[in-house]
């Protein structure tokens, strides 16, 4: 990642509520958005992701709290009036117009000429790869073109801000992946801020720079995507994001910088207190990706710490398998990946193996 922090600041949260009826929907958000930022919102199905971006659009009203939109309080400014613009979930094109039409629909109470128009136009199909598509009537377009459009109108009016609520979530896979690529390049290409609602995880990791995790009405945690997946705040996040096994342990003794605990099945491990990011009371448990544990083959030696086990499931997955995996003779069961590289054998259900890990890829959760 090479998004740096020090660049100002677009968007700020302070203890932002938002109550729909008696229904807390937002509960005291706080943080910050920072100018040309890739940042999302990703959580589960009514975490409040669409309300939160809905009160940056000022399409909801805040129950208390401030949002400040590039250094000015947004409390009594109009939708139509703030410098944000938005991609809808349906992208909510007109199917009866042309797609020069749809683009330049925005435009329609603007002063301009309308040659400068149509210029501006033709410069903002063409930002998103539709160059030469404007007398096409938009009902004949693909999904994936049409999603184009709607981007196009969007920063046809070059809003500071570009909201987008699950834009790519009614393509298929493939086109899906494709415009995960094209918006990320269409982001840094303009240089706006572009604030992305998503229950995709994987979409979330593959785009943003920032990403707040949101369960709840609450932001459980605002990382960059590998501190996030590498130092997932509470269990919660890490479960959310990607596969992660937990391991019942018992802690052993804490001082200020390290945390002695004693992991069933994996044994005494002295863990850096940084890998023991918060207490939230949670019966203590470490936590270890698949691709943190390695099965060794032959003669090979563990570079750190090894386990013994028992192999219970094999998955297969082509390029790699997937191993559930019982630890040194206890219940204790986890999942490990392994690349399927030539000369490397799959293993069958019943074989034991030994596994080698290492301690400071454990995070521990208390
Ligand atoms: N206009 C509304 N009136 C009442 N409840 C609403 C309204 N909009 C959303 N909600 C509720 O607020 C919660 C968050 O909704 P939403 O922000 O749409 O979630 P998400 O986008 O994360 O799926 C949900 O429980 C939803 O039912
Ligand atoms: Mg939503």
């Amino acid at each position: 990642m090479t998004f740096s922090d020090d660049r100002p600041t677009m968007i700020e949260f302070k203890e932002v509520h938002k109550y729909y009826g008696d229904y807390h929907a937002l509960r005291g958000i706080n943080g910050t958005i920072k100018a040309g930022e890739f940042f999302s919102l990703l959580g589960p199905s009514g975490c409040g992701k669409t309300t939160l971006l809905r009160t940056i659009a000022g399409f909801e009203d805040i129950s208390s709290g401030v949002i400040m939109i590039d250094g000015k309080d947004m409390a009594s400014v109009a939708a139509n009036t703030r410098p944000t613009n938005m991609v809808f979930q349906s992208y909510a094109i007109f199917p009866h117009m042309t797609v020069e039409e749809n683009v330049g629909f925005g435009l329609r109470k603007d002063p301009r000429s309308k040659e400068e128009k149509a210029k501006a136009v033709a410069e903002s199909l063409d930002m998103v790869g539709l160059k030469g598509f404007g007398k096409r009537a938009a009902h004949a377009l693909s999904g994936g073109q049409r999603q184009r459009v709607a981007l196009a109108r969007a920063l046809i009016l070059k809003p500071k801000v570009l909201l987008l609520d699950e834009p790519l979530s009614a393509l298929d896979k493939k086109m899906r992946e494709h415009m995960q690529v094209e918006l990320i390049k269409l982001q840094r290409q303009v240089g706006i801020t572009f604030i992305l609602v998503t229950h995709d995880q994987e979409e979330a990791l593959v785009m943003s720079d920032r990403i707040a995790v949101m369960f709840d009405g609450e932001i459980a945690q605002l990382a960059d995507p590998e501190t996030l997946y590498r130092r997932p705040a509470t269990k919660k996040v890490a479960d959310f994001i990607g596969t992660m096994n937990f391991v019942p342990a018992d802690i052993l003794s804490e001082s200020g910088n390290s945390v002695d605990v004693d992991a069933k099945g994996l044994g005494r491990v002295t863990l850096d207190i940084a890998q023991a990011p918060v207490k939230s009371g949670d019966s203590p448990v470490v936590g270890l990706r698949p691709e943190t544990l390695t099965l060794l083959y032959d003669d090979q030696k563990a570079p750190e710490r090894e386990t013994a086990g028992v192999i219970d499931e094999v998955i297969y997955f082509g390029d790699m398998t997937y191993y559930d995996v019982y630890l040194g003779g206890t219940d204790v069961e986890v999942r490990l990946s392994m690349r399927n590289v030539p000369g490397r054998p799959v293993l069958d259900v019943g074989t034991k193996v030994r596994v080698a890990w290492s301690p400071s890829a454990l995070v521990l959760f208390r």
